[in-house]
């Protein structure tokens, strides 16, 4: 009987206890023993390794919960661990030993396209035998066109759209909403196009403030009395400053490059703007039908993939099948939005602003 250890680490979202369930639930076909590791690594370097055998009855009904039972941490990187004062330390052999302390044939590892790299680390020094399943409300990881917990964030965000849409029109105003995406702009695009944002901004795209005024303006002067602009939280100023703030804990993040595209607009265009900065909320709640399904489908077959010794792989969705595919691979293909691809043509198509967009 195998030991498999399982462990959700980084930012949390939707569908990562529909992954939970489904390794449990398949587990049983195979007779294997699941371990749930509590906080990502955090639980690998406790001692006693902090970590609960789970059984089915345990993971019933939990596929309609947000947020994940095993508990996750961001920022907890063993290879360079943040100690009270500052300082990072290596824990990386610690968290090597937790893993065979629990005795684990396996590791069933949770994550983005961060989270995958620190644990695919860990598993090559350490000898660990790792599966990875893609997770991440930014939709980044390369070689998947799916990641757990981001058509969650994106059906948040059109319903803020949906929901400011209303205000604006009462108000007569210009809207902003600044949604997630650490480093790309999926869920900006995406909410964009499904809530009928008049300009959209992401990261992969410079952008003129003009043209966004110019947009606005137009759309006043053809009798339209209010516009939604979406801006993804990793869209810089426009001459190129990152907008992060630094909390007390010395952790920097993002927030605020919203307030920046409101007041540009504001004072160019002399129309009343209001910021709404959507944050955390997108990870929470209730996960979306496709979430469960995907975190379903990557429980089933990363649990194959350990039951047939397939290991340093990572399941993946490509054409309407679960594929596998090397870890390392997947890290090294990180996925943007793609300049050539259906959603920004879709936008265009659609008269949106997206940025200065290079085309004949
Ligand atoms: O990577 C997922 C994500 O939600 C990003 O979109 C965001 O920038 C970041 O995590 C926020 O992380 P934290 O919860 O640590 O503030």
């Amino acid at each position: 009987q195998k030991r498999v250890g399982i462990l959700t680490s980084g930012g949390d979202c939707g569908g990562l206890n529909a992954v939970t369930r489904a390794v449990v639930r398949r587990a049983r076909d195979y007779g294997f023993a699941i371990y749930g590791i509590k906080d990502a690594t955090m639980g690998l370097l406790s001692r006693p390794v902090e970590a609960e055998l789970l059984d089915t009855k345990r993971v019933s009904s939990i596929l309609r919960y947000g947020g994940t039972i095993l508990g996750t941490i961001n920022k907890n990187n063993p290879f360079a661990f943040p100690m009270p004062d500052g300082s990072l330390v290596d824990r990386s052999e610690e968290a090597i030993e937790g893993y065979h302390r629990l005795g684990l044939d396996a590791l069933i590892g949770i994550g983005g396209d961060g989270s995958l790299a620190i644990l695919d680390k860990l598993a090559r020094q350490g000898n660990w035998n790792l599966v990875g399943v893609p997770k991440t409300i930014d939709n980044d990881v390369g070689t998947t066109e799916h990641s757990i917990g981001f058509h969650t964030a994106l059906s948040i965000a059109v319903e803020a759209l949906d929901r400011l849409t209303y205000t604006a029109i009462s108000h007569s105003r210009v809207m902003v909403l600044e949604v997630m995406g650490r480093d790309a702009g999926h869920i900006a695009i995406g909410a964009g196009i499904a809530g009928g944002a008049h300009v959209i901004l992401i990261p992969e795209l410079p952008y003129s403030l003009e043209k966004v005024c110019e947009k606005i303006l137009e759309r006043k002067e053809q009798g339209n009395n209010y516009s939604i602009v979406v801006v993804a939280e990793a869209v810089k100023t426009e001459s190129g400053e990152p907008v992060r703030y630094t909390n007390s804990l010395g952790q920097t993040l993002y927030g605020g490059i919203g307030h920046y595209i409101g007041n540009e607009i504001s004072k160019r265009t002399g129309i009343e703007t209001r910021v709404s900065i959507l944050g955390h909320l997108q990870r929470g709640g209730t996960p979306s039908a496709l979430d469960r399904l995907f975190g379903a489908a990557f429980g089933v077959a990363a649990l194959d993939l350990v039951a047939q010794n397939k290991f340093g792989r990572m399941v993946a969705w490509q054409n309407r099948r679960v594929v596998d595919v090397p870890i390392a691979e997947a890290i090294a293909q990180y996925r943007s939005v793609e300049l050539d691809g259906a959603l920004v043509e879709t936008a265009l198509g659609l008269n949106t602003y997206i940025g200065e967009v290079d085309r004949p």
